[in-house]
């Protein structure tokens, strides 16, 4: 059988080992449980195990457990009879039924309160509900695959998910690495999503420079695929010229990576002082605390120049006092 990795990207040997569970996993009717930090493609990993599977012409049923206020979510995973609560004016038909056949996909399981959690685990068990306000026992046949982004063991000791469903669902556990543990990804990832937006926004291509591939490399991204992919939009629409370079990169980057980032110029071209602008900021791409920070370390780090490093001469030129200078300097790291 030909397998269909539905657009997931990435070489990594991290990634591999997803994949090769993946294959093995997709075909079979068994429970899944993703789990994954947000944004590192939990939910394109589900769609290749339907899309892979005996159930891939059949529908794949998606639930997000976090998004739905928890009175409505029973109704919407198992339907109603009309009556069975004040608003149930006609009968609905919920998610479980919809995906006869196919796969149901709860994403954010972990969202999901303990007396539905009950219900889930009926239905894994048996294979049958009923609608809310219903008598007739329905069939269910669908696979489950279950996703979050939470330790659901953790969750578990803490007594706010069910011991029980967690090894129900957990049959076959598929764990998606971060993107900061997919050493050569973020390249491919980053010239993927490049090459996308490029086509989509502009008509010249943009490439990272070498110091800009490697800071990438680097760099920790806590919001994983997701923020790498919204980041090369951002550069696709804000870069001039064919090549993104450090200057380019948001202060979050650089900061963490340890780049030092030039501070904004103040002066204009013609020389004299201009107040700053909020146009500066978008240029930094700095908030504005960070804008000012860089700012005062600037006229600091001046001031204590011009002094020989003398504190109190600094601070009289600065017009604070010496203790403040201190402090400053100390909250900076620049004692
Ligand atoms: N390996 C990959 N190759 C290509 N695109 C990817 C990959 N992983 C994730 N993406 C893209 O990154 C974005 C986030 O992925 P997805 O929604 O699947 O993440 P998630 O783990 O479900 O996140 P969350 O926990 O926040 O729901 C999507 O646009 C997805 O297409
Ligand atoms: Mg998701």
């Amino acid at each position: 059988m030909t397998f269909d990795t539905c657009g997931i990207i990435g070489n990594s040997s991290a990634l591999q080992g997803v994949f090769r569970i993946l294959a093995k996993v997709a075909p079979s009717d068994s429970t899944v449980l993703v789990t994954g930090e947000s944004g590192t493609g939990k939910e394109l990993l589900v769609r290749a195990l339907h899309r892979n599977s005996k159930r891939a012409e059949k529908p794949l049923v998606p639930i997000n457990c976090g998004a739905i206020p928890r009175e409505l979510l029973e109704s919407e995973l198992f339907g109603h009879e009309k009556g069975a609560f004040t608003h149930a004016i006609r009968t609905k038909v919920g998610r479980f039924e919809l995906a006869q056949g196919g796969t149901v996909f709860l994403d954010e399981i972990g969202e999901m309160d303990l007396a539905l959690q009950v219900k889930i685990l009926r239905v894994l068990q048996e294979r049958e509900f009923e609608r809310v306000g219903g008598t007739k026992t329905i069939k269910a046949d669908v696979r489950v695959i279950a996703a979050t982004n939470r330790d659901l063991e953790e969750e578990v000791s803490k007594g706010t998910f069910r011991e029980d469903l967690f090894y129900r669902l957990n049959v076959i556990p598929l764990i998606l690495p971060p993107l900061r543990e997919r050493g050569p990804d973020i390249l491919t990832l980053a010239r993927h999503f490049l090459a996308r937006f490029c086509t989509e926004h502009r008509s010249s291509a943009l490439e990272p420079s070498p110091e800009v591939n490697a800071i990438l490399q680097n760099y920790s991204w806590p919001g994983n695929v997701r923020e790498l992919e919204n980041f090369m939009e951002r550069m696709s629409i804000l870069c001039d010229g064919d090549q993104i370079s450090v200057a380019d990169l948001p202060d979050k980057i650089l900061r963490e990576t340890g780049v030092e980032l030039p501070p904004p110029a103040l002066v204009a071209e013609t020389g004299g002082f201009r107040w700053p602008e909020l146009s500066d900021l978008r240029e930094h791409q700095l908030g504005l605390k960070e804008f000012l920070d860089h700012i005062e370390d600037r006229l600091l780090a001046q001031a204590l120049s011009e002094v020989d490093g003398i504190k109190n001469k600094a601070a009289e030129l600065l017009g604070i006092k010496r203790t403040t200078l201190i402090e400053k300097l100390k909250k900076k790291n620049m004692l």
